[in-house]
């Protein structure tokens, strides 16, 4: 199919082994199980905030008005923030010896998010591939790595 905007799609999915793959597609961006973290509920937000992210894909694909976008962007930032604190609750609730280090990448992730807007709503960048795959690497990197750290904690404390 043809990619306009010249976006990488995520790299072909190996199955896990031993595993049936569990696939749910939201848009450009799929979920699957390896930005499963163990834990249900966060899965369930990490998908939401995928969601956000492909309509944000969507807005810029259709070439929609930087209202549009903005508020997107908007969107996004404001789940993070929720997120974050969901996650940081669990963690701490359960004792998680990482929480502090955690929360500092939250605070530095959501940090650079707010900066984009601000860039955005001054009119100094465009909603670009550029930012967008920043924003979906930004995503996806911290879920693979920093948030799947506290999967066997959490579960082994039962948090679901
Ligand atoms: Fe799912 Fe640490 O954010």
């Amino acid at each position: 199919m043809e990619n306009p905007l010249n976006f990488s799609a995520s790299p072909p999915m190996t199955p896990l082994p031993g595993k049936r793959r569990k696939e749910e597609t939201v848009g450009f961006m799929t979920w699957d199980e390896r930005f499963s973290v163990g834990v249900k509920t966060l899965d369930e937000e990490h998908k939401v905030l995928f969601g956000i992210l492909n309509e944000l894909y969507d807005a810029m694909k259709r070439g929609q008005a930087q209202v549009v976008t903005g508020h997107l962007l908007k969107k996004l930032a404001d789940y993070t923030r929720r997120h974050f604190a969901s996650e940081e609750a669990k963690m701490t609730a359960s004792g998680f010896a990482g929480l502090a280090e955690h929360r500092d990448k939250h605070r530095d992730l959501i940090q650079r998010v707010e900066q984009f807007i601000v860039r955005f709503e001054r009119g100094d960048i465009m909603l670009s591939v550029d930012l967008f795959n920043f924003l979906r690497d930004w995503l996806t990197t911290h879920i693979q790595k920093t948030d799947k750290e506290y999967g066997p904690w959490l579960t082994g404390h039962g948090v679901h």
